[in-house]
């Protein structure tokens, strides 16, 4: 079965508790097992990684090249400051789909450019976990047609 990479960074490991008016009460094993369930649906399965260092998502995006077939990456904070990610997706060569569980376009500035966009298959933001099934459905939909 192929595999995809469910990648979450800093913070994210609080959903459920952290700012719940903004990302909701799912916890990230709530999220990971919606990611687990939508990709099961359509033949695939996931492993899910979460790090709260830039260089432990660095290394978890190298680490999914010939292991893992595409990527759904939240990369909170790191979206909006970090060339390294932006340069590890680019060097990886698999399909990544951005995910925000809030609308970053409708939030404060800082949070409106993303370094990753423009090396990402897309973006899913605003749709709260529900952004996570977007996103594993939108991949493997480009993975099967490519
Ligand atoms: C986030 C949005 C980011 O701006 C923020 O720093 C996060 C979460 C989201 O899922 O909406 O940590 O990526």
């Amino acid at each position: 079965m192929p595999e995809l990479l469910i990648l979450n960074g800093p913070n994210l490991n609080l959903l459920g508790t952290r700012q719940p008016e903004v990302y909701g009460h799912q916890t990230l094993a709530d999220v990971e097992s919606l990611c687990a369930q939508t990709a099961k649906a359509h033949g695939f399965s996931v492993v899910c990684k979460q790090s709260n260092s830039e260089g432990g998502l660095v290394d978890a995006l190298h680490a999914a090249r010939g292991t893992q077939v595409g990527v759904a990456f939240n990369a909170g904070a790191y979206t909006h400051t970090s060339v390294a990610l932006r340069d590890a997706i680019s060097a990886i060569e698999l399909p990544v789909v951005e995910i925000h569980m809030s609308n970053v376009h409708a939030r404060e500035d800082f949070r409106h450019h993303s370094y990753m966009a423009p090396v990402c298959l897309g973006q899913i933001s605003g749709f709260g976990a529900d952004s996570y099934r977007l996103a594993v459905e939108a991949l493997i939909r480009h993975i099967k047609g490519s």
